[in-house]
């Protein structure tokens, strides 16, 4: 009786094509929780789709239909340095928000933040968004390999063909990070301005990750101004924040501040 309770309620929360497509190990776990407090019905339904527009869909400016992209992806240059690539890359990047506040610090942010450890040779990239279409721009052997995750199956398909496209080594899949991490053995992981955003649905989980993640390296960031743009004395708070997160650890930290990112690369 419970199970066909939480499945109901899965199916009414992703009857919404917002919502369809995002990972079905985070929509049950957030039914879960919400069960849990009594909701139900249609308050449950509207709670659930909330943090999910929170933790997700706020990123997006707009639903992306993939099709459209992926039939021009098939038609690109097999080469990521090309003029082609990086346009289309960078039109892909400005669909998200997170992405496309990075992109006026693009040309040096992963240049700066990885120079101490390039060329990288494997990066695992965290509740990725759209930031694989970043790779044009990262100081990167020749052969290397790359996994990401995050929440969207569509989005992640889609990346996944452009990898297929362009021949990159590696895993994208969808994940939960608060219920499982990728077990990827790799010289960096990346952490890029996800640990306020999933901090959303559990306060611990940024000390969680940094603990578990099993990389050499662990690039990490927070943005300095809010989605809505306001900056609000965002810097101090999450480099405090962060600091909290690392005190007693004894890693290694290089800290480099940009107009629109506060960025760490922790060496364990
Ligand atoms: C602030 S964005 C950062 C995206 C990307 N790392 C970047 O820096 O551009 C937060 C990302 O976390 C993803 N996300 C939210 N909850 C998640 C979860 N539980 N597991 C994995 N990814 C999640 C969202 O879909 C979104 O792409």
């Amino acid at each position: 009786m419970a199970n066909e309770r939480l499945e109901t309620l899965i199916e009414k929360v992703q009857a919404n094509p917002k919502y369809q497509f995002i990972s079905r190990e985070l929509v049950s776990r957030l039914t879960e929780d919400a069960l849990k407090k009594g909701l139900s019905g249609k308050s449950a339904v509207k709670a659930i789709r909330n943090k999910l527009h929170q933790v997700g869909g706020a990123y997006f400016r707009q639903r992306i239909d993939y099709e459209k992209p992926q039939k021009l992806v098939s038609g690109l240059p097999r080469d990521l340095k090309s003029d082609q690539v990086k346009d289309f890359c960078t039109r892909m990047m400005q669909s998200h928000a997170s992405t496309a506040e990075r992109l006026p610090i693009l040309d040096h942010f992963f240049q700066t933040c990885l120079e101490s450890i390039a060329p990288v040779t494997s990066i695992v990239d965290l509740a990725c968004g759209m930031n694989p279409f970043a790779i044009p721009w990262m100081p990167l052997a020749n052969r290397f390999s790359y996994h990401a995750c995050d929440i969207y199956l569509d989005m992640v398909g889609f990346i996944r063909e452009f990898f297929k496209h362009n021949e990159i080594e590696g895993d994208i899949t969808a994940c939960d990070l608060v219920i499982r991490l990728p077990q990827v053995d790799v010289q960096v992981a990346f952490l890029l301005k996800s640990i306020p955003c999933l901090e959303q649905v559990d306060k611990a989980i940024g000390d969680r990750l940094l603990d578990a993640i099993q990389a050499q390296h662990i690039l990490v960031s927070f943005p300095v101004r809010s989605l809505g743009g306001q900056k609000k004395g965002m810097l101090d708070f999450y480099k405090n924040h962060f600091y909290d997160l690392v005190t007693g650890k004894g890693w290694k930290i290089q800290e480099f501040t940009f107009p629109t990112e506060l960025a760490f690369l922790v060496t364990k």
